[in-house]
């Protein structure tokens, strides 16, 4: 996704250096080049070998190589940049910053840019709350640099308070939506279903099924990515998300989803109800684990809410309103009908019948039919692929 884009990692001297060749990692990942520019001090936290080998890159230091004295232009550097993060960024590296100095590479580098510049302060909480270091924090922002303000909790001192550079994983989000900063999403209200849900027979025991929960994640994102607001209602799934623009809200059953759907009912502009929501719930729950020897000789079951049905029926004339149907026999007739049955104005079908679809893998294989009746067929693709596929084609719906 973020094939073609060039970024630049300035790394200055401080513990949460650690972290960055992980930051790196999440950047190749979605196919960026990454070069990785260190200050001295920086490589008493970090090794060269580590930040070289993730990055795919040489890591650049001094002005002149010491070997061959070849020269690391921070001119050519600079401009090969589509975006420059600096982190951690140390109080002497950003005290630098403002006032022009250029004693080493990384802060000649960063004068020579024209792209955007992320800069990502770490420090102990009492240089943080400085004085000299808000008013420079102050002063990166007038220049026109990107400030992801340092997070509390614990601290290298051992101190707790602000602080803690953000996570890597919160970093990348910020930088990846401003690389594509298509934002046509900006301003829109976005709630997303998915996961599981587990319906508690007594203490430990439940109805689920398995869904990961990954395919409306990748939805809850491509949203994000495109400057959406989300509140994305999850369902139990070992897998977490971390992105500024999603907000998670965790539930076990499917009536804690109905319920935190109907909160939201009223506020959002776009639904996708991708979750798996059991249809069905124990009538009773016992309160206490069923011990083996009481055994269970029936299980009695009722009809959980239908939550796709609920915002249907209350849908007002500005929202657009998705579900999934999964469908093992008359895919197509099934999902036209649950379309109009619910009042929806797209469905996505995805039969269990192919081959990369479903649950448990990364690949998905759907067909999307809206309203008018249009049916768009997709092939074998990643989830993540069909979520922007999908957010592509509600945008085309919605204008
Ligand atoms: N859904 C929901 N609440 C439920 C059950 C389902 O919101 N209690 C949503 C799902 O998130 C999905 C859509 O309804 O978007 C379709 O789910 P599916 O299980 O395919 O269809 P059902 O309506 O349950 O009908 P059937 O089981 O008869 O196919």
């Amino acid at each position: 996704m973020l094939k073609g884009k060039r970024i630049l990692i300035g790394v200055t001297g401080g513990i949460a250096a650690y972290k960055i060749p992980y930051l790196v990692r999440l950047f190749k990942k979605e196919g960026a080049e990454v070069k990785v520019v260190a200050t001295p001090y920086a490589l008493k936290f970090v090794t060269p070998l580590t930040l070289s080998v993730v990055s795919e890159n040489p890591v650049l230091t001094e002005f002149f190589d010491s070997k061959d004295g070849t020269w690391n232009s921070h001119v050519e550097l600079g401009l090969w940049a589509d975006v420059i993060i600096i982190a951690p960024l140390t109080a002497n590296t950003m005290a630098k910053m403002v006032t022009g100095i250029t004693d080493n590479l990384l802060l000649a580098t960063v004068l020579s840019a024209r792209c955007d510049v992320f800069t990502v302060p770490a420090m102990d909480m009492d240089m943080y709350k400085h004085k000299v270091t808000t008013q420079n924090v102050k002063k990166l922002k007038e220049l026109g640099y990107k400030v992801i303000e340092p997070a509390s909790g614990e601290l290298a001192s051992g101190l707790n308070g602000i602080g803690r550079m953000q996570e890597p994983e919160i970093i990348f989000e910020k930088v990846k939506r401003h690389l594509l900063s298509k934002n046509d999403f900006a301003g829109k209200k976005v709630l997303v279903t998915a996961g599981p849900t587990h319906e508690p027979i007594d203490p430990v025991r439940f109805i689920g099924n398995n869904s990961s929960g990954l395919m409306g994640i990748e939805i809850a994102k491509a949203f994000a990515d495109r400057g959406a607001e989300v509140d994305l209602v999850l369902g139990p799934t070992h897998l977490t998300v971390e992105h500024p623009e999603i907000n998670v809200h965790k539930v076990n059953t499917a009536d804690e989803m109905f319920k935190e759907c109907d909160k939201i009912k009223d506020k959002y502009d776009i639904a996708v109800l991708s979750a798996a929501v059991a249809d069905f719930t124990p009538k009773k729950k016992a309160g206490s684990k069923i011990k083996k020897e009481e055994g269970i000789d029936s299980l009695e079951l009722e009809s959980t809410k239908d939550i796709l049905a609920h915002l249907g029926k209350n849908k007002k004339e500005n929202q657009f309103l998705t579900g999934f149907a999964l469908e093992t026999d008359n895919e197509l007739e099934n999902a036209k009908s649950k379309l109009k049955r619910k009042n929806l104005d797209l469905i996505v079908l995805n039969s269990l019948k192919d081959k990369g679809a479903g649950f448990g893998v990364n690949t998905n294989v759907v067909t999307f039919i809206d309203k008018n009746g249009n049916i768009d067929k997709f092939p074998v693709m990643p989830k993540s692929e069909v979520a922007s596929n999908l957010v592509n084609k509600i945008k085309n719906l919605i204008q």
